[in-house]
C-alpha cells in the first residue's frame, strides 16, 4: 500500500448532519496522478500542498474525492478500468481532453490565474479561448458532482482552477451546502481588476456558503474585490448576496503532524539518513524542496548561495545545498524557461566551486518517496524556504515536524502564508539577497539551545493546529453559516406570511403602517436628493392611505419629506422623530422634542475635517442632527474613514450627551432621546390599532421595531440581524407587498 493510503481514520468530518451525509472533496488534481508505463497506466502520488495536505483527511465515512487524474485517457475501456480502481480508493475521476488540459489547465488556470494571484503579472495571458475552456471544464466538474451529491452532503471545492463551480452548483442545487477553499494567495483588487472575466470569477466563488483562505490578507483582498467588482456589500466577513449571507474567513492549513514526526523517527527513515550521511560526509546541509515554480524563488536562492560562498570562503567545502525540484506544469512556457534557468545556474555554481570531494548543490529534478523526503528533512541543518509568494507552504511545516531531536533552523520567507504562524523561524524578505545570505550565516552558527527553543515553539503550534483541526474548524464554520442562513430565511416574508398579513389587514378596522423611506420604499442613489418618489410609489402611498393610516417615518429632513409627499393624506415623522406632520393638518410641522443645538458647531468641525480627507464624502445638515455621507466614496476608504470618524464622534458624543448612529453609508449624530421608536409610540398614544405594520432597512428602524406592540408585524429589508419579526429581500418586494394589500 503506498504511503498516502496508510493513514488512520480521523473523525474530523463529523457533523450534526445525518450519519449518511458525506463530504465531497473536489479539486482539479486528485491526490494520485496517472502515469504511462509500458503502454499501461499506473498511479503515483501527486505533488503539491493541496494533494498532500488533504490526503490524510478525505477517507473517513462515505466521503469521496472528485478530480482530474492528471493525464488524458481517451480509450473507453481504460477509462472504465480507472473508474473502478479509483472507486476502491474513494475517488472519482473527471476526465479532461487534450484540449481541456491545454486551454483550461495549462492555459487559463496556470497562465492567467496562477501568475495573477502570485503577482507575476508579466506572465499573464488573456486568451478568450482559454476562458471558454475554463467555463466548459468547470461545467464538466459540476455535472460529475451533481451525479454524486445527495441533499445532505457538503461539497467542498478547492482552489483556483474551479472558481466558477460553486455558483454553477448553486444554480442546480440551490439548497446545497457548498464550501470553497483557496490554497493560493488572493491578490489585491489592483491585480484582480486586470482579468477581463473578474466579475464572473468572483460571482462564481460567491455561490459558496463559506469561502476560506489561508491568511487574513487573502481574505480581506477577496472581500474588497467582491465589494468593488460585484457591488455586493459585506461586513465583518459576511457578504450579503441576494437572498443569503456568505461567510469569508481565514483558516491557516496545518499538516498531519504526527505522520511526519513518526516517519522521521522510523527505522526506515533513520537508515536512509545514515546512508545519505555516509555519502555527503559531515558537512552542514541546507535543504530546499519545491515544485518547479517561479513563485518559489528557486533561481534567487541559487544566487543567494553563490553570494554566501563568495562572502564566507571558509564555508566552501563545509556546506552543501540539497535542492529538490519536483517537476510541475513543464509544458507551460514560463515553467520551461524556469527549468532552463535553474539548470544553467546549478551548472554554473557547481562548476565554479566544486572540488573532487565536495559539490555545492545536490540538485534533483524529480519527486521522492515519503521516507526519503523525511530523511532529507531529518538530516538537514537548515531549511531554506524562500518563496517570492506562496499561499501557505507546507514544506516548512513538514521540516519542523520532522525535527524530532529539535535541532535545526528554519529560514522562511515573509511572503509565505506560513510566516504568519511560524514566527520563531528566521523570517526573511526573499528579495533582499544580502538579508537572506546573513540569515543563512546566522542559521549555520545558531547555538543548539536556541535552535531547540525555536523548533519546540513551532512544533507546539503545528501539533495543536494540525490538518485535522483545520478541517474541524472549517467544517464547524460551514455548519455555523448554514444555521445563520436558516435563521434569517426562517423569517422571510414567504407566501404563507404574506397570506397571514393580508387576511389580518382585511379584518382590521383601524390599521396603521410605519414606513421608512430610503432603502425601504425606494433604492439608494449616489446623491440623496435624487431619491425622489417615482409615480408608482406616489400612487402606492395614495392607495394605501385610502385604506389605512400611513406614517412615513424617516431620518430625512422635514422640508424634503414635506415636498415629496405634499398633498398626500399621510402622517410624516422627520429627522428620526424630531418633527411630526399629522395628516390633514393645515399648520406647519410640530416639534416633537425640546431641542438644544449648541453641540452642532463642534461636531460639524470634526466632520468637515473628515470630508476634507475623504473625496466624495459630504455633510448633510438637518435641523437637529448632522449626517456624514460616504456612499460616493471609493469603497474601502469610505469604511475606513467611517470607522475612524465613528470612534472620534463616539468620544465627543459622551460630553454632549449625543448618540452616533450607523446607517446605510451614513453616520448620523443626534440626541439619544430622539428616535423613531419614541416618535412612533407617541403617535400611537391614545389610539387603538388592530393592525400595525412597520418596515425599515437600517439600525435607526430597529427603534421603531422595538416600540411596536406585541401583535404588530415588523419587517426588516435585507437579511441582517434584527428585532423585526421578518426579513424581506429588497424595496422592490416591499412595494409588491404593499401593492397586494391595496388590492
Ligand atoms: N512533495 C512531494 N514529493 C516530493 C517533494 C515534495 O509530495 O518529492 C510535497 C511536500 O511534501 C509538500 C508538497 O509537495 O507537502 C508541496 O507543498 P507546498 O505547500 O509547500 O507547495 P505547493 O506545491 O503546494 O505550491
Ligand atoms: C498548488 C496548488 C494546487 C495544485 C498544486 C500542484 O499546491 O494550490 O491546486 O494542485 O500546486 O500543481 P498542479 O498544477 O500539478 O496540480
Amino acid at each position: 500500500m503506498p504511503f498516502w493510503m496508510e493513514n488512520e481514520f480521523h473523525p474530523c468530518f463529523s457533523t450534526t448532519k445525518s450519519p449518511m451525509a458525506k463530504t465531497i472533496i473536489v479539486s482539479n488534481r486528485l491526490p494520485i496522478s496517472l502515469r504511462h508505463r509500458n503502454g499501461k497506466f499506473e498511479f503515483k502520488p501527486s505533488a503539491g500542498g493541496l494533494a498532500t495536505g488533504l490526503d490524510s483527511i478525505y477517507k473517513s465515512g462515505e466521503n469521496i474525492w472528485i478530480g482530474w487524474p492528471g493525464n488524458t485517457v481517451d480509450d473507453a475501456e481504460q477509462r472504465a478500468e480507472i473508474i473502478i480502481e479509483l472507486h476502491a480508493l474513494k475517488m472519482a475521476p473527471v476526465f479532461l481532453s487534450k484540449e481541456d488540459v491545454e486551454q483550461f489547465y495549462e492555459g487559463f488556470s496556470n497562465e492567467t490565474l496562477w501568475p495573477a494571484f502570485h503577482y507575476f503579472t508579466q506572465y499573464m495571458i488573456y486568451n478568450p479561448d482559454h476562458w471558454d475552456a475554463y467555463v466548459r471544464v468547470n461545467q464538466k466538474f459540476c455535472e460529475a458532482i451533481v451525479k454524486k451529491a445527495d441533499p445532505d452532503d457538503t461539497i467542498w471545492i478547492h482552489d483556483y482552477q474551479l472558481m466558477l463551480l460553486p455558483q454553477m452548483l448553486r444554480e442546480i442545487l440551490p439548497e446545497a451546502t457548498i464550501a470553497f477553499f483557496q490554497h493560493i494567495p488572493f491578490p489585491s483588487y489592483e491585480i484582480i481588476r486586470m482579468i477581463p472575466w473578474r466579475k464572473e470569477i468572483l460571482e462564481g466563488v460567491c455561490g459558496a456558503d463559506l469561502i476560506g483562505f489561508h491568511t487574513y490578507d487573502d481574505m480581506r483582498h477577496f472581500l474588497s474585490a467582491v465589494g468593488r467588482i460585484t457591488g455586493m456589500s459585506g461586513q465583518s466577513g459576511y457578504i450579503q448576496a441576494e437572498n443569503r449571507i456568505i461567510n469569508v474567513d481565514s483558516f491557516p492549513m496545518g499538516i498531519d503532524y504526527h505522520k511526519f514526526a513518526k516517519q522521521a523517527k522510523s527505522r526506515k527513515t533513520q537508515n536512509i539518513v545514515k546512508d545519505f550521511r555516509q555519502k555527503v560526509g559531515d558537512q552542514k546541509l541546507l535543504l530546499t524542496i519545491d515544485r518547479l515554480d517561479y513563485s518559489k524563488g528557486i533561481p534567487q536562492r541559487i544566487h543567494v548561495f553563490d553570494q554566501l560562498l563568495q562572502q564566507h570562503k571558509e564555508l566552501r567545502g563545509k556546506v552543501s545545498m540539497i535542492m529538490v525540484v519536483v517537476p510541475s506544469r513543464d509544458r507551460v512556457q514560463s515553467y520551461k524557461e524556469l527549468k532552463e534557468e535553474i539548470d544553467l545556474l546549478v551548472g554554473r555554481i557547481n562548476s565554479e566551486y566544486s572540488t573532487l570531494d565536495w559539490v555545492p548543490v545536490h540538485y534533483f529534478y524529480r519527486s521522492f518517496p515519503f521516507e526519503e523526503l523525511s530523511a532529507f528533512y531529518s538530516m538537514s541543518d537548515v531549511a531554506l524556504v524562500t518563496p517570492l509568494r506562496d499561499g501557505m507552504n507546507l514544506v516548512c511545516k513538514e521540516f519542523v515536524a520532522s525535527k524530532t531531536n529539535q535541532t535545526g533552523v528554519l529560514i522562511l520567507s515573509e511572503m509565505a502564508g506560513a510566516s504568519k504562524e511560524l514566527q520563531d523561524a528566521i523570517l526573511v524578505n526573499p528579495n533582499d539577497r544580502q538579508g537572506v545570505v546573513d540569515a543563512i550565516y546566522e542559521g549555520l552558527s545558531m547555538k543548539e539551545s536556541e535552535q531547540k527553543l525555536r523548533i519546540k515553539a513551532m512544533q507546539e503550534s503545528l501539533k495543536k493546529y494540525d490538518v485535522f483541526q483545520w478541517v474541524k474548524v472549517f467544517m464547524d464554520r460551514v455548519e455555523h453559516v448554514k444555521e445563520k442562513q436558516a435563521e434569517l430565511t426562517s423569517k422571510d416574508v414567504d407566501a404563507k406570511v404574506l397570506n397571514e398579513i393580508q387576511s389580518s389587514f382585511k379584518k382590521a378596522t383601524n390599521p396603521i403602517f410605519f414606513l421608512d423611506y430610503d432603502g425601504t420604499l425606494t433604492g439608494f442613489t449616489a446623491n440623496p436628493q435624487d431619491a425622489v418618489p417615482d409615480a408608482e410609489l406616489k400612487k402606492l402611498v395614495k392607495d394605501l392611505s385610502s385604506k389605512a393610516q400611513v406614517v412615513i417615518i424617516s431620518g430625512r429632513d422635514k422640508d424634503t419629506l414635506g415636498k415629496w409627499f405634499k398633498g398626500q393624506n399621510i402622517d410624516m415623522i422627520a429627522e428620526h422623530g424630531v418633527w411630526v406632520h399629522r395628516k390633514g393638518q393645515k399648520t406647519d410641522w410640530e416639534l416633537y422634542a425640546e431641542i438644544d443645538d449648541t453641540w452642532k458647531d463642534d461636531i460639524r468641525n470634526v466632520m468637515e475635517y473628515y470630508v476634507l480627507r475623504t473625496p466624495g464624502a459630504f455633510i448633510e445638515e438637518k435641523h437637529h442632527s448632522l449626517v456624514w455621507h460616504y456612499r460616493k466614496v471609493e469603497s474601502g476608504l469610505g469604511d475606513l474613514r467611517m470607522r475612524e470618524l465613528f470612534s472620534h464622534l463616539k468620544y465627543m458624543a459622551r460630553g454632549h450627551n449625543l448618540q452616533v448612529l450607523e446607517g446605510n453609508m451614513v453616520l448620523e449624530i443626534k440626541r439619544p432621546d430622539i428616535n423613531k421608536g419614541r416618535a412612533a409610540t407617541s403617535l400611537m398614544k391614545g389610539h387603538e390599532f388592530d393592525f400595525v405594520l412597520a418596515i425599515g432597512d437600517d439600525w435607526t428602524d430597529e427603534d421603531t421595531f422595538k416600540a411596536m406592540p406585541k401583535n404588530a408585524y415588523s419587517i426588516r429589508v435585507g437579511y441582517a440581524y434584527t428585532q423585526a419579526n421578518y426579513n424581506i429581500k429588497s424595496f422592490k418586494q416591499v412595494r409588491q407587498l404593499l401593492h397586494k394589500l391595496t388590492q
